[in-house]
């Protein structure tokens, strides 16, 4: 595959023609589960139909939290089950929008609108499903400074032009708005050898980003820094798959990435009230800053910048910072990128079990 458009082209073949359901793919990557699930989550993916959810290839949980009233693009929607989920949890005055380049996973997610605006009591769809390339949002037809939320799941890892993508989601995000996305990161930079086999970049495996380089794209183009939300280790078992892949190992990570303002917030101190529904009990904004209800927590200036300007600025109180709580510095900014593979090897290390993918057929995979 030397060209973009051949890279497109083989994967359409792959999502369109080669795959008809989950229990189709050849490795666990594009079904490794994500993190908990809350109780409206589990029963709006639970409302979805099985149609749809048979040929679901997501690689993680792309729901975030507060979604009410929320106007969201997923990247890659495929044949739409966290679409449809996501339209029952932003309600009738929210909007979800899909983009998709192939059209038989565009023809599933279309012909089942019906039956869940019915199904969620809507009187009008809230939802749409767009052909196009989600390198190209703008050409489209999706607008700039428009949506609060991107989600995306197992699909950014298929593009040819990552940095495309990435811009584009930026500039179609409003300010303070939300890149909220699940995809499969190498331990390394894949060797050219690897990148060129067709059927590991149809798995979502040789396409796979080196997780610092998501870090690199983001400063360029402006995004916060991005906060690991979940990781989960992908095995590759079969030996012809390993004989091409070496030592090479692989994850599926949830990252968050905000548009923020360009004048960027003070450390503070935030108390979390508890309401949004799901979350009464604590607010993960990432994998260690866990916000429990009523508690008082120092956050760092990016934190709370992302906190003030997105929808979660009405769900804390910001405080000043006590001088000197966070090092002798005083300082609380934490910038530094967390690798998700040495997250995962303390976690071995502990005896934490974090179950790696799961099989393809399994209810588990949610
Ligand atoms: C692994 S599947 C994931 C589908 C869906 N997100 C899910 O979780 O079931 C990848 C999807 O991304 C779409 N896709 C891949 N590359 C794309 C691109 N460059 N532009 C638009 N869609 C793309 C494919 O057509 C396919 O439907």
């Amino acid at each position: 595959m030397s060209s973009e458009a051949e890279v497109r082209e083989s994967v359409k073949e792959y999502y369109g023609k080669k795959l008809k359901t989950v229990n189709d793919l050849e490795t666990q990557a594009c079904v490794a589960p994500g993190r908990k699930v809350t109780r409206p989550v589990k029963e709006a993916i639970g409302l979805v139909h099985e149609v749809v959810t048979s040929k679901y290839y997501g690689c993680g949980l792309v729901i975030p939290e507060k979604l009410e009233g929320m106007k969201i693009l997923d990247l890659g929607s495929g044949s739409g089950r966290d679409c449809f989920a996501l339209s029952k949890l932003v309600g009738p005055a929210g909007h979800v929008t899909g983009i998709d380049m192939t059209d038989e996973q565009l023809d599933i997610a279309r012909e089942y609108i019906g039956y869940h605006t019915k199904k969620f009591g809507y009187t009008k769809p809230n939802i749409d499903f767009v052909k196009g390339y989600i390198e190209k949002l703008t050409e489209a037809g999706i607008q700039s400074n428009n949506y609060d939320i991107i989600v995306s799941n197992c699909v950014v890892n298929l593009s040819p032009d990552k940095k495309a993508v990435l811009q584009e989601s930026y500039n179609v995000l409003k300010e303070g708005g939300e890149l909220f996305f699940s995809d499969v990161y190498a331990d390394r930079t894949l060797d050219e050898s690897i990148r060129k086999h067709k059927v590991l970049w149809g798995e979502c495996i040789a396409g796979a980003l080196w997780w610092k380089e998501l870090h690199t794209l983001a400063s360029e183009i402006g995004f916060s820094k991005p906060y690991m939300v979940s990781v989960t280790p992908i095995p590759v078992d079969r030996d012809d798959f390993k004989a091409v892949l070496g030592d090479a190992k692989f994850a599926s990570v949830t990252y968050r990435l905000f548009k923020l303002p360009a004048k960027q917030s003070e450390g503070t101190q935030v108390i979390y009230n508890g309401d949004i529904p799901g979350y009464e009990e604590e607010f993960n904004f990432d994998y260690k800053t866990k916000l429990k209800t009523n508690d008082i927590n120092a956050v760092d200036g990016s934190i709370t910048t992302a906190l003030k300007a997105s929808r979660f600025c009405e769900e804390f109180d910001f405080q000043p910072p006590v001088k000197k709580s966070c090092g002798d510095s005083g300082s609380c900014e934490d910038s530094k990128a967390e690798d998700p593979f040495v997250y995962l090897e303390e976690k071995n290390k502990k005896g934490e079990v974090v179950a790696p993918a799961c099989c393809p057929s399994s209810k588990a995979c949610c």
